[in-house]
């Protein structure tokens, strides 16, 4: 991946900043569907595997590629957003499962969520968990995540949500590192 995607990401934040400002709600393309029946079944999920090379995004920055459809966040963090993530309660929390299916442990906290044991790498689905939307992240937000501006979800420097309508952390996609720069979705 290139860094022609960290420039599509960002030109589509301010298109959503832009509608927002209109007080007009997302339009179609905006919104990417929720609905379970519309994902592919497995075996075709199984064939659909891809490989991001992510040797080039620099810590405090973050990739978005197309899996499957949908935008995938692939976030480097910096040593403070790791510390600010791992200092929450999870009585803080609206959502408390991990909503990842790469690890066994459920609970919502920091390292269940992230992909690596020191938390430097949060790989996650960029649909708003309300309606579908795509937040804007690099620290955006109340809490120094991602902030979707259709109806003012705040969610933080995990991914969990922390105030406003979306019931429901980011989720997290199937993935995992095959080398040191390399990270497998699917
Ligand atoms: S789609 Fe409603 S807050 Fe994100």
């Amino acid at each position: 991946m290139s860094h022609a995607d960290d420039h599509a990401g960002t030109r589509r934040d301010f298109l959503y900043y832009a509608t927002a400002g209109a007080g007009a709600v997302a339009t179609g393309a905006a919104v990417w569907p929720l609905v379970n029946q519309m994902n592919p079944s497995a075996d075709v999920a199984a064939l659909s595997s891809i490989f991001v090379d992510v040797s080039s995004i620099e810590p405090g920055t973050q990739l978005t590629v197309k899996y499957l459809g949908k935008p995938v966040f692939i976030r480097r963090r910096m040593p403070e957003e790791i510390e600010a993530a791992r200092e929450v309660p999870l009585a803080d929390l609206i959502d408390t499962e991990s909503r990842n299916p790469n690890k066994v442990a459920s609970d919502a906290s920091d390292p269940n969520r992230a992909m690596d044991a020191a938390g430097e790498w949060l790989v996650m689905i960029g649909v708003c968990t309300h309606l579908g939307c795509v937040p804007i992240g690099n620290g955006s937000g109340d809490f120094g995540g991602w902030f979707c501006p259709c109806h003012g979800s705040h969610y933080d420097s995990a991914g969990r949500i922390r105030r406003g309508p979306a019931p429901e952390n980011l989720h997290i996609p199937v993935a995992e590192f095959v080398d040191e720069s390399t990270i497998k979705l699917g």
